[in-house]
């Protein structure tokens, strides 16, 4: 298994031999059934359409195939790891420092802390089986299952990259989450109700004071976007280290703020482990440095300066991100 780092001329290379490749359907001699059923998946309320390449629709034999392979060892050549042994359920699908969580990953096009892998989810799976884990395929069709259930999702013979890839991008789009207390509170559900240090964080989180929504705002609570956000006086290369640009030194993909109480230790390196440290370096630990975003208007400063009253309540609101129905959800469970 190699580090996720390093691979954009391979992946390059990747794509265009998968795009000249043609395989002939062979006939279906061994009793294999190709009869896909649609998978109607319903984003949550208020999300953005689902963009769903046409060449790889969502059945419910493609979904079931990402989720096994999601969680079967078999994808890593040594079958030490699978996806699941670093993205847990039960924290949003992340682990420890710097693995970023799988949620709601169907609505972005930008992936990995420094934005190595741009395009579709299945752009994304590729990376991961092919230059990641370098799975190794021939495991893959030596299993007594695999070589059917793919034939049954995909209606062709034979193990690739590129449909392991679409398998697991069909099962990452189910991965959504929108049922947190904010969730149901903006629907109006019946009891829901945010306390007034809650409401209190989140006029604050979407104020030009807080300034919180410019890149976390949406119904993502993620612009998917690369920011600095001030982090460091000589920061790391980031989004700089892959497009050689001066001007993205120190950018990093602006993670989502779903389930964030879940997911500590926080920021590409792990380095807060609570979310009462994030807020203080937001209040006082900014620094600058050339490429620091303009919308850290508090640079400056050092910081917003918030009371300790507003930093409350701006946590107590983050908590209403959680859902944990999203961590509990058979449909995402192990299938094993
Ligand atoms: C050894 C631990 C580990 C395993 C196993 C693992 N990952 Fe990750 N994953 C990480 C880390 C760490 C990151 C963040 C790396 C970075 O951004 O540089 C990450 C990031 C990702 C991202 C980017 C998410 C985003 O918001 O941009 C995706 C997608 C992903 N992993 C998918 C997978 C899949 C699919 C598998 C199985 C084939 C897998 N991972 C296996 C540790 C792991
Ligand atoms: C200019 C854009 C921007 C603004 C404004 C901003 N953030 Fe961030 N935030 C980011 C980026 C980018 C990261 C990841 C930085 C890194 O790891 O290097 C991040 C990381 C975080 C994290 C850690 C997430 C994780 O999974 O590790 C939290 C929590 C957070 N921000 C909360 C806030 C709060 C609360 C505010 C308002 C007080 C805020 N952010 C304002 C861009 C921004």
């Amino acid at each position: 298994m190699k580090s996720k780092t390093a691979f954009i001329p391979a992946f390059a290379a990747l794509l265009l031999a998968v795009a000249c490749s043609h395989e002939p359907a062979p006939p279906p001699d061994d009793g294999w059934v190709y009869n896909p059923t649609p998978y109607h998946f319903q984003p949550p309320p208020f999300f953005p359409l689902l963009d769903v390449p046409p060449d790889n629709p969502m059945t419910i034999q493609g979904v079931q195939l990402g989720r096994m392979l999601y969680y079967d060892p078999v994808l890593h050549p040594e079958g030490a790891l699978a996806c699941a042994s670093c993205h847990l359920q039960e924290i949003s699908f992340t682990s420890g420092p710097a693995v970023l969580p799988h949620i709601n990953l169907g609505w972005s096009t930008a992936f990995l802390w420094d934005g190595r892998v741009q395009g579709s989810l299945e752009e994304a799976m590729l990376f991961e089986v092919k230059d990641f884990f370098e799975t190794d395929l021939a495991r893959l069709e030596a299993h007594p299952d695999y070589p059917r259930l793919f034939y049954e999702a995909f209606g062709e013979k034979g193990i690739t990259y590129e449909r392991a890839a679409r398998a697991l991008a069909q099962f990452q789009r189910i991965m959504a989450s929108g049922n947190s207390k904010y969730d149901q509170a903006i629907r109006q559900e019946p009891g829901v109700f945010l306390s007034d240090a809650e409401v209190n964080g989140y006029e604050l989180f979407f104020s030009e004071r807080g300034d919180c929504f410019h890149c976390h705002g949406g119904i993502l609570f993620t612009d998917n976007d690369f920011h600095n956000n001030a982090l460091d006086a000589e920061p790391e290369a980031g989004l700089g280290g892959v497009t050689g640009s001066p001007y993205d030194i120190g950018k990093f993909k602006t993670p989502t703020l779903r389930n964030i109480e879940l997911t500590g230790p926080y920021m590409h390196d792990g380095r807060y482990a609570t979310l009462e440290e994030v807020v203080d370096f937001y209040s006082e630990g900014l620094h600058a440095s050339p490429t620091a975003d303009p919308l850290m208007k508090a640079v400056p400063q050092g910081g917003k300066q918030l009371t300790a009253q507003e930093k409350s309540d701006l946590i107590a609101f983050l908590k209403t991100l959680t859902d944990t129905s999203y961590t509990t959800n058979p449909a995402l469970a192990s299938p094993f």
